[in-house]
């Protein structure tokens, strides 16, 4: 269950209309190494993995929910005022023809999002493995998008976001080494 607050977790603001940036950071909203894909892939994997770790993919879950609505706010702003001549020079001629000003999920290219993105291999260290390349992934992406943008604003957003993949990264790698230590200690008589 969860209780919805009505703020974002941190301020979004942009300085332009521009929806050359909207549709590069559609890679975050429905990308194979995006905000929903994140979310979805923790809090669907908290059902098989050790109930010592379970907390830390509900947090961080939530947390990527969060993102998303920040991602999705980012698009609409960078978008609202955006004429169709202007989306159709952005590369969102084909967006606008099937969805008008509204968000959907898919990448960067247009590729709608895809639960082939996300793994739930059932093995506690497989899964967070893969957890920790998924946070190393969106951290990268974060900073190719901070460099394809200068929009100060927005910038700013994204360095926020950037430096929470970097500390899922590291509660997932805390994770694996609480799991390694709980199998060593176990005796098998
Ligand atoms: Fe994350």
């Amino acid at each position: 269950m969860w209780v919805y607050e009505k703020k974002l977790q941190y301020p979004v603001r942009v300085s332009k209309c521009d929806p050359h940036m909207a549709k590069l950071l559609m890679e975050q909203y429905g990308g194979a190494d995006g905000e929903l894909a994140a979310a979805l892939r923790y809090l669907n994997q908290r059902y098989t993995i050790p109930d010592k770790v379970i907390g830390v993919l509900n947090d961080i879950g939530t947390e990527e929910f969060a993102h998303l609505e920040m991602i999705a706010t980012m698009i609409y702003k960078l978008t609202k005022d955006a004429s169709v001549e202007q989306l159709k020079a952005a590369g969102l001629g084909e967006h606008y023809a099937a969805h008008d000003h509204a968000l959907y999920y898919q990448n960067a290219g247009g590729v709608p999002f895809t639960a082939a993105y996300i793994q739930a291999k059932g093995d506690p260290i497989a899964d967070l493995y893969e957890d920790i390349a998924a946070e190393e992934k969106a951290r990268a992406t974060y900073q190719w998008l901070i460099d394809l943008t200068d929009d100060v604003d927005l910038q700013d957003s994204l360095k926020f976001l950037r430096e929470r993949e970097i500390i899922h990264s590291l509660r997932f790698r805390e994770s694996v080494e609480i799991l390694k230590e709980d199998r060593n200690q176990r005796k098998v008589f």
